[in-house]
């Protein structure tokens, strides 16, 4: 066979690179489907109405009035001062348009801050379980991520961040301290006091956090700390948000990054040389949605928090499942280990047997993205009640049954 440097050429990183399990599950569900069962997914996150009318209706002038070339690219000057004015009214975080710069959703703005900061060999601390883009992309670019364990509370309690062991496993190399609050894929909300700590964890060993606060919106209870709320966020703030999870815009690809106004510019330049500019017909659209009315997102809101009472509601009743009540996101991460202990199953076998046996998709924690969500299983409760009952009450049939099988 000839020699094929495309085929040979590969840097052996991206081959080991993991894909996002919510995708992947979506083909497994298909081939269910398929078979003409009635799958009942919990598997990928992002709200099941469509994005709101108003917003609609922007992005379609934006194409009436054919707004369809590139844009400056941090952004239309009306979607930064939009960002900005949100940021400000909500955190009091004194954000100007220039430090803003808009993205292809909030996944290149993680991508941006990553690509901009991390040299080869640098550590970059991620608390686990992790939505899994952080530590692959630092993977991606020679970097080291050091994974550091959530603290499980046990049933009916949920997580919280290990402050002492984050601080334990900072060392020389350290860079970067991941923050995904609420959380990706534990539904968790940092108590403003670990939010305060992790800050000054940074401040006193001169790291930077990044955080991640896409789901800023959905919090249902309990005070959130955005980090902007900190006075001297710029020394040390790197901020990720967009609007795919707030206003159901997952496919408008529209996301945001915000840095000090020196460090933006520099940024910018490193975004024209990837993007050039987030799509003109969703930034027009993007400003829409900031500029309200905000009516809609309450609902949503409102709406999710009955569907997480439901769905907390439901997996108590299953045996063996520990459930607790998130308090963001919508994203529920129960433990199981006791039925994977009592079945024999491991925590990927568990979900596929869940999805084969009754349809039903979740996500084994273990695609977030290593080891700490062995035992748990990723519920993304954006769906609606009915589907959360009859899902939730096809699991319970088949861990009874195994249960039951799993004495005799
Ligand atoms: C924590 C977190 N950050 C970022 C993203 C990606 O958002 P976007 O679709 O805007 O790129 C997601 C999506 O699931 C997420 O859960």
């Amino acid at each position: 066979m000839p020699a094929s440097p495309v085929l040979d050429g590969l840097r052996p990183v991206v081959e080991s690179l993991r894909g996002e399990a919510g995708f992947i599950y979506i083909a497994k569900a298909r081939e269910v489907a398929s078979r003409g069962v009635k799958v009942i997914s919990f598997g990928v996150g992002q709200p099941d109405i469509p994005t709101f009318d108003h917003i609609i209706e922007e992005g379609k002038r934006a194409l009436d009035e054919r707004f369809t070339g590139y844009t400056e690219t941090a952004g239309i000057p009306e979607l930064r001062q939009a960002i900005a004015d949100y940021l400000n009214d909500r955190y009091g975080a004194g954000v100007g348009p220039d430090e803003v710069i808009a993205t292809t959703g909030a996944k290149t703005a993680i991508y941006l801050a990553l690509a901009a900061f991390l040299d080869p060999g640098d550590e970059i601390l991620v608390p686990e379980p992790s939505y899994p883009a952080y530590p692959e992309v630092a993977r991606a670019l020679g970097a080291v991520p050091r994974f550091v364990t959530l603290r499980w509370l046990g049933s009916g309690k949920g997580f919280e961040l290990d402050l002492e062991a984050l601080e334990a496993a900072v060392t020389p190399k350290t860079k970067m301290i991941v923050l995904t609050n609420p959380h990706n894929p534990t539904g968790a909300l940092f108590s403003p006091r670990q939010v305060d700590e992790l800050l000054d964890l940074a401040r006193r060993r001169n790291l930077i956090i990044l955080a991640d606060e896409i789901y800023d919106n959905f919090v249902y209870e309990g005070g959130f700390r955005s980090v902007l709320e900190h006075g001297d966020w710029r020394d040390y703030v790197l901020y990720v948000n967009g609007h795919s999870k707030t206003f159901s815009m997952t496919g408008w690809r529209l996301g945001y990054l915000v840095a000090r106004r020196e460090v933006a510019r520099k940024l910018t330049r490193l975004a024209v040389n990837i993007y050039s500019c987030a799509p003109s017909i969703s930034q027009r659209a993007g400003v829409a949605a900031l500029r309200g009315p905000w009516e809609p997102v309450k609902r949503m809101v409102e709406e999710f928090r009955r569907r997480r009472d439901a769905i907390v509601e439901e997996l108590s009743k299953v045996p063996g499942f520990e459930p607790y009540t998130p308090k963001g996101a919508f994203y529920i991460f129960p433990r199981v280990q006791s039925i994977l202990d009592q079945a024999g199953m491991s925590t990927e076998e568990f979900v596929d047997h869940l999805l084969y046996s009754r349809g039903v998709v979740t996500l084994p924690g273990t695609v977030f993205p290593e080891k700490a969500g062995e035992g748990f299983i990723r519920f993304s409760y954006a769906v609606s009640i009915d589907k959360i009952r009859e899902g939730v009450a096809r699991i319970r049939e088949e861990v009874e049954r195994l249960l039951e099988r799993a004495k005799r």
